[in-house]
């Protein structure tokens, strides 16, 4: 090894051989992708439909969708799950919140053939039959809305926030339903009523 190629290899690669480097893998993969025998991703045409299954509250759905289609549409406008609500639809509001895996997310700005193979929870799939859940009963029991159109989006970013963290404290809170906005300005009734979901759930060993 000459000593200027000693000097690279101690170094490591340098910016300029790392970008001749990426060139030569880009036109490799190209070439790649040229020859190869692979069909490319079909092209679908306005109105043409696609299959999906969903996971919902526990139960499966088999539906034929637009790949446009957002999981607002489809939970609301094809499965009658209106507990989601229509807020801005652009993820600003936070109204339309579900879980999806457990975690918060803006059914908004899912696409609903994204959501295929996760476990999707709306509002309706909190209660347990007639009875609400722990979050929902705390909401009532400490007043948390005034008009209630984020209501439904608050309880499910709270429920979200006590499945990974049990006993959050008044900051973890408010970040935890930073993404809901609340038009009427319950937000000190909202927090309580997070802190309260937390006492109930730990009354009850946990559950929720
Ligand atoms: S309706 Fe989805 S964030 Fe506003
Ligand atoms: S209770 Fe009215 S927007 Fe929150």
């Amino acid at each position: 090894m000459g000593k200027k190629d000693h000097e690279r290899s101690q170094k490591g690669v340098t910016r300029r051989g790392f970008l001749r480097l990426m060139g030569v893998g880009a036109m490799a993969s190209t070439a790649t992708r040229g020859l190869s025998a692979e069909p490319a991703g079909k092209v679908m045409e306005p109105g043409e439909m696609t299959k999906i299954r969903l996971l919902i509250n526990g139960r499966r759905h088999g539906l034929l969708v637009e790949p446009r289609w957002s999981l607002l549409f489809v939970l609301r406008e094809k499965l009658g799950l209106t507990g989601t609500k229509v807020g801005c639809e652009r993820g600003e509001c936070g109204a339309c919140t579900v879980l999806i895996n457990g975690e918060p997310r803006y059914a908004c700005m899912t696409l609903a053939v994204e959501a295929e193979g996760k476990e999707i929870t709306t509002l309706e799939g909190l209660m347990k039959g007639e009875q609400l859940g722990t979050v929902q009963q705390a909401f009532l029991e400490e007043d948390a809305l005034q008009c209630g159109y984020c209501t439904p989006g608050q309880i499910m970013a709270v429920e979200g926030l006590l499945r990974s963290n049990p006993d959050p404290s008044l900051e973890e809170i408010r970040h935890g339903v930073s993404g809901n906005l609340c038009r009427c300005g319950a937000y000190e009734h909202i927090f309580r009523a997070a802190r309260r979901a937390a006492d109930l759930r730990r009354s009850k060993g946990g559950a929720a």
